[in-house]
């Protein structure tokens, strides 16, 4: 019997039954921010890991930022060792993307000054570094960023942050015995990804998140190094999306699951009118289903809501009669890493140069190589794509929007179609599984007027 009790304990703290409030990220307002890159511990299942984080321990705080904006952003990096901030999804001059160009080395600030120049949206940040990408995003270095304008304040949908309007970054941990992890990723990790046996939202294992109840709007981002995930609710029901990855769909769209891809995000309504409790569950591919989130509501009604208001329409200017095309061909080589077009990442090398203004078709091929089926997804930076097809047939509507990060299962070809405006300079494309953009699966190229 005192046996039973003790190993009763055990479990508890290991499966963390006790559960916390779920963490809101703290808001920090544009135009001027200040982010200080440092070591911290996270406390995960009765262990405590030596993390990264942006003003805290893990993580970063939420900006937010409304278009037209400029922005004045101070990162000092405390952490020891050398890094950059990427602004994933954002349209900026080149020099302050924060790609692997950009590197801020031990104690020094960067100061990234920019305009906010592009439609509302749920963007993020974290670091890239050439080569420790996953290893930097693993230990805690990532955060959301809100980009608000004139349609998305005027929308009657959920705008209280940490209220109704509410950020989720999910991530897998692979916690050892002790409730540690450390970033240490053997050949298969590289090949199948980094993929852990704890599902963390903000931070935490399994929050509770306690409401009144009405419309609650989720900022999703699946901020994994290499996980693919499902996402639902534990009694199947609908949602609606509104938004992907660079803002609102041209049609939101009524569904009970999504699969979300490392970097992607969704911003979905879900209406808690009804007392009780319900949960987020996150299946990783290939592996186990998770319990994400705990939401318990007091039933309070949701107010009326217009399920076409939040349409915007997308369109890439001149996507119909566009000449310049291009192919990308992802290929898995095994033991020599992973290559675009047969090449692998040379920081001394430029891939192609894109003429400013010129609207480029970009078909993309995850190659089929025998037993190596690889899960690959297609990244770029500086702009939001619009996808064409996907196997020769239109996206369904929660990937007719803007788009930045596309998944592409073994064998899948996705033909997008974008525009680089404004801007010249270095950006990068890449496979957002960090195990497989740390080796070699990242090309660069130049905006040229
Ligand atoms: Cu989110 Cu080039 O990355
Ligand atoms: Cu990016
Ligand atoms: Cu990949």
């Amino acid at each position: 019997m005192k046996y039973f009790w003790i190993l009763f304990f055990s479990l508890l703290i290991h499966f963390n039954l006790t559960a916390e409030a779920l963490l809101i990220p703290p808001l920090l307002e544009g135009p001027d921010i200040e982010l200080t890159m440092q070591k911290g511990q996270l406390e995960l299942a009765g262990g405590s890991s030596p993390s990264f984080g942006y003003n805290g321990n893990y993580l970063g705080p939420t900006l937010r930022f409304t278009r037209g904006q400029s922005a004045d952003v101070k990162v000092l990096n405390k952490l020891g060792e050398e890094t950059t901030l990427h602004w994933h999804g954002m349209h900026i001059p080149a020099e302050f993307d924060g790609g692997p160009h950009q590197v801020i080395s031990k104690g020094d600030l960067w100061n990234p000054r920019f305009l906010i120049n592009q439609n509302a949206a749920t963007l993020w940040y974290h670091p890239h570094l050439m080569g420790s990408t996953a290893e930097h995003v693993y230990k805690g270095l990532a955060g959301m960023v809100i980009i608000e304008d004139e349609f998305s304040k005027s929308l009657p949908i959920p705008h209280n942050y940490g209220i109704d309007d509410i950020p989720l970054i999910l991530q897998d941990r692979r916690l050892n015995r002790g409730g540690k992890f450390e970033y240490a990723p053997g050949m298969h990790d590289i090949m199948n990804g980094y993929t852990g046996n704890v599902l963390l939202v903000n931070g935490q294992i399994e929050p509770d998140f306690k409401i009144e109840g009405g419309l609650i709007r989720f900022r999703i981002l699946n901020g994994s190094n290499s996980s693919l995930m499902r996402i639902r609710f534990d009694d199947g029901r609908n949602f609606r999306v509104i938004a992907s990855d660079g803002g609102f769909l041209p049609e939101s769209v009524e569904m009970n699951e999504l699969i979300m891809s490392p970097g992607e995000r969704f911003e979905i309504l879900v209406d808690f009118s009804k007392a009780g409790g319900s949960q987020i569950l996150a299946d990783l591919y290939g592996s186990s289903s998770f319990k994400a989130l705990q939401i318990s509501s007091e039933g309070k009604k949701a107010a009326a809501f217009n399920p076409g208001s939040t349409n915007r329409p997308f369109s890439i200017k001149g996507e119909s009669n566009a000449k310049t095309k291009r192919q990308f061909l992802m290929e898995t080589r095994g033991m020599r890493g992973f290559s675009i077009n047969g090449r692998t990442m040379d920081m001394k090398r430029i891939d192609f140069a894109a003429l400013r203004g010129e609207t480029e078709i970009w078909t993309v091929k995850n190659v089929r190589q025998g037993m190596m089926n690889v899960v690959h997804s297609f990244h770029v930076h500086d702009v939001q794509f619009r996808i064409l097809d996907i196997n020769g047939t239109p996206p369904p509507p929660h990937l007719s929007g803007p788009k930045d990060t596309v998944l592409l299962m073994p064998g899948d070809t996705v033909r997008i179609a974008l525009v680089f405006e404004d801007y010249q300079g270095i950006y990068m494309y890449h496979c957002h599984f960090l195990e497989h953009e740390d080796n070699g699966m990242m090309g660069q190229f130049e905006v040229v007027p």
